[in-house]
């Protein structure tokens, strides 16, 4: 057993009592005695072991420690960067003990679950070639191939798509993963993903698989039922949540109103109102006037910074069009208000805010400020809420112009016959790809695969990569997918990222023993560290004179 026990010591037991004397925080000590129930007056009924205590005979010190960097019960008053530093010491709180407890659980749960499906655990290499996933290489030099250098796994992506072409079916492994990205209250630059992939499937299985053996893990690690999941394609997603990560146990919701727009005078409605590529969005707060004018002025400053030119709002003091007040009800038509209070359903009381302007920035920041609203007005209802996001854009159009994945190169576009796919503008080819999110987190990602070696050149060719590039970062794999390559399909879960969620964690920190930084570094270990010429001379690499 483990766990917290009152000792007693009794001055006559002389050698007991001057040991015990000795004792400090954090000390290892034996302790011999008998059980005993606690006097009345003692007894502490919010302990488990309240009602005992342990009369000592003997008492050895095994071990002396310094005075501790902080008083374990008292974490919350130091700075993260302390409790980092200090990690071993950290991790004997109540809290990370059971943290990591409860992972443990999440990952014997998991493999449980594949291993009755008749999943094969796999491994695959950590020294290997760059996978794309959207983030930059962690790289490692070879000191036997002079010049060249093996990459960390952003994801076993490749090399479980070639398993599917080596016969495994059904594979999943618990895969450590490695991502040079800017770092997040829900990333580590090292993570470890559920990793599954499997062949002869559609999206239906791997998604029912995949919601079944998450469900099984809430009940068997929380006892809650995670419920009903529901699913969302990508475009209805962004309408309704301006988000492909929608926490759905937040009430409010967006609603396009465009087309109530395009005939009125009012350029900054009707501009976007007219360009396809824009939207106006309304987000209704039923009990607004919980909301005042300073608050919207923060809200304001809120969304400009994210890239808003203003942020529209109106009023609804009675149930007409005349009840209605706000700065723009200059600018609009009687009959637009009229529309705008029927297509919202508008009573007394709603406060409504417009985001007008390009799609993307209007999602973004209509996104954060529903999120926000939602907080400040404790909203967001108790529990867990997972969905599925479908049908994403194979591509996105990145700031410089160029094409890239949204998911990554291997995902299979919903249209599958290659000269069809040449008549669809790119931006509009939808994949055959799903996420699962929950409580507004995305935990997981996957999609079905392009299994033909023509659709997967094509993806290359439209992605923007020479002959060359493709020969050198993927021949290998383009070369596997024309040895018999069956349809095949997957999904990744983030470990850390679902563990996070079930302790209600706020930082994934929380849910792994040693991480690192925001700034990527390990406070304890001081990794990473400098390394001596004759090292870096052996590994063919000259330091950079900054
Ligand atoms: P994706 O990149 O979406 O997909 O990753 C899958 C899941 O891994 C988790 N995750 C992370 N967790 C912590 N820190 C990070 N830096 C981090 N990055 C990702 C997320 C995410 O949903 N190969 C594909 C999967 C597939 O197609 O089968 C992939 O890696 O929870
Ligand atoms: P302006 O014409 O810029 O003075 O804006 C008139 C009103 O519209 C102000 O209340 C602004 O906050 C609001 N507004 C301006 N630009 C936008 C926009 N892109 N989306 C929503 N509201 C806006």
């Amino acid at each position: 057993t483990t766990g917290i026990v009152q000792l007693v010591v009794n001055p006559e037991d002389t050698d007991a009592f001057e040991a015990a004397d000795q004792v400090r925080s954090e000390f290892v000590i034996q302790a011999r005695g008998i059980v005993e129930e606690r006097p009345d007056e003692s007894e502490n009924l919010q302990l488990s072991t309240g009602e005992i205590e342990i009369r000592c005979s003997v008492i050895e010190i095994l071990n002396e420690a310094e005075t501790p960097a902080f008083p374990l019960d008292q974490s919350s008053e130091v700075g993260e960067d302390v409790r980092l530093k200090h990690r071993t010491l950290d991790l004997r709180r109540t809290e990370m003990q059971e943290n990591l407890r409860l992972k443990s659980k999440l990952t014997k749960s998991i493999r449980d679950f594949l291993e009755d499906n008749n999943f094969v655990d796999i491994e695959t290499p950590i020294l290997t070639k760059a996978t794309p996933e959207g983030a930059r290489d962690y790289l490692v030099p070879s000191r036997t191939s002079p010049g060249n250098f093996f990459a960390l796994p952003q994801s076993p992506q490749l090399f479980k798509q070639m398993l599917m072409i080596a016969g495994f079916d059904k594979y999943y492994q618990i895969a450590r993963c490695f991502r040079d990205e800017d770092l997040r209250a829900d990333r580590q630059p090292e993570f470890s993903q559920i990793d599954i992939e499997a062949s002869f499937v559609g999206e239906e299985d791997i998604m029912s698989l995949a919601e079944g053996m998450i469900s099984s893990a809430f009940k068997s690690v929380l006892d809650e039922n995670l419920g009903e999941v529901p699913r969302f394609k990508w475009e209805e997603a962004m309408e309704m949540y301006g988000s492909d990560k929608p926490d759905l146990r937040n009430p409010l919701m967006l609603k396009e109103l465009s087309e109530i727009f395009v005939k009125e005078e009012f350029k900054v409605f009707s501009e976007p109102a007219n360009d396809p590529k824009a939207r106006i969005a309304a987000l209704v707060i039923s009990e607004g006037d919980k909301i005042g004018r300073g608050q919207i002025d923060r809200y304001t400053d809120f969304v400009k910074d994210f890239g808003a030119k203003g942020l529209a709002y109106i009023r609804v003091e009675g149930s007409d069009v005349e009840s209605l007040s706000s700065p723009i009800l200059k600018y609009l038509s009687s009959e637009c208000l009229s529309k705008i209070m029927s297509e919202l359903s508008l009573k007394q009381g709603d406060l409504v805010f417009f985001g007008a302007g390009k799609k993307k920035t209007v999602n973004d920041y209509m996104s954060r400020l529903l999120n926000k609203i939602g907080l400040d007005l404790n909203l967001l209802s108790e529990g867990f809420r997972a969905c599925w996001v479908t049908d994403f854009p194979m591509f996105e159009e990145s700031n410089d112009g160029n094409l890239t994945s949204l998911h990554h190169p291997f995902t299979s576009p919903v249209e599958t016959n290659l000269n069809k796919l040449d008549d669809l503008d790119v931006l509009e080819i939808n994949s055959k790809a799903y996420d699962m999110v929950i409580n507004g987190i995305e935990i997981g990602g996957g999609s079905i695969r392009i299994h033909r070696k023509d659709m997967q050149q094509k993806v290359f060719d439209l992605l923007g990569l020479t002959q060359k590039e493709v020969e050198t970062k993927f021949g290998f794999f383009l070369k596997t997918l024309s040895s018999g390559c069956p349809p095949h399909g997957g999904i990744a879960f983030g470990l850390d990222r679902l563990a996070m969620i079930m302790v209600g964690a706020d930082s994934i920190r929380d849910v792994i023993a040693f991480p690192k930084t925001q700034s990527a570094v390990c406070l304890l270990t001081d990794a990473p560290g400098e390394v001596n010429e004759d090292s870096l001379d052996e590994l063919h690499i000259t330091r950079k004179e900054e």
